[in-house]
């Protein structure tokens, strides 16, 4: 059966809201709507990174994003500037969100970072609605088989110490190795999952 085809702008967009809906303290939704669809846009676009997506009928209810090539992802954003600009507009003179925009690129870019291979989960979100069904598993299956087609046996994965999504990680084998402050006063765990 033909699959319908999917609206990217709007793809994007489901994504993006997703996010936001599912990650509520975390910095990048503070970035807002039109900045996340332009990051998504950039992550599915470029031939370094995916971006895998679970609908029910139109209704998104599950993603999963990452890459092996981290950093020139903002590069890649920095080619569309008038959406960059309309994205950031509303934070251009937010001197805390700025260095927390730097502290993001000091991390990617860091030594201790550096230690680890650069394969790494991005993001992964299921809808509140269709948790502890198996969809998160299914869509890590998914990343799994895209870094295994590029030659690449294990990733990192970066989260939040407080996120119940520890537990998932842990569960699909992920070995924790290491501690790491993105931002200040909040600690972030170093995973590596082998595949
Ligand atoms: C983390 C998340 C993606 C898991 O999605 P999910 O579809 O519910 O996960 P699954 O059903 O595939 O879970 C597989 C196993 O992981 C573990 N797990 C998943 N969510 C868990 C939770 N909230 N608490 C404890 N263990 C959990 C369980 O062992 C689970 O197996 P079980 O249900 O048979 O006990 C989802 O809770 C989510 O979107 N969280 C908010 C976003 C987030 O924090 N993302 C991670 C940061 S990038």
């Amino acid at each position: 059966m033909l699959k319908k085809k999917i609206d990217k702008t709007q793809m994007y967009l489901d994504v993006a809201k997703l996010h936001i809906n599912s990650i509520k303290d975390g910095f990048l939704p503070s970035l807002g709507v039109k900045f996340l669809a332009l990051l998504y846009r950039c992550i599915d676009e470029a031939d370094f990174s995916t971006l895998i997506v679970k609908y029910r009928g139109a209704e998104l209810i599950g993603f999963v994003s990452g890459t092996f090539g981290t950093s020139s992802l903002y590069k890649l954003m920095l080619a569309h500037p008038i959406e960059l600009t309309r994205a950031l507009f509303m934070i251009i003179f937010n001197f805390k969100k700025i260095k927390k925009i730097i502290q993001i690129h000091n991390h990617i870019t860091g030594k201790k970072r550096r230690k680890y291979p650069q394969a790494e989960l991005l993001t992964i979100c299921v809808h509140p609605d269709y948790r502890r069904k198996g969809i998160a598993n299914e869509l890590y299956k998914k990343l799994s088989n895209f870094f295994n087609s590029k030659s690449i046996f294990e990733f990192v994965i970066v989260v939040g110490q407080s996120l119940k999504a520890n537990s998932f990680y842990i569960n699909q084998g992920a070995k924790l190795k290491d501690t790491i402050q993105v931002h200040s006063k909040q600690n972030s765990n170093i995973f590596i999952q082998k595949i």
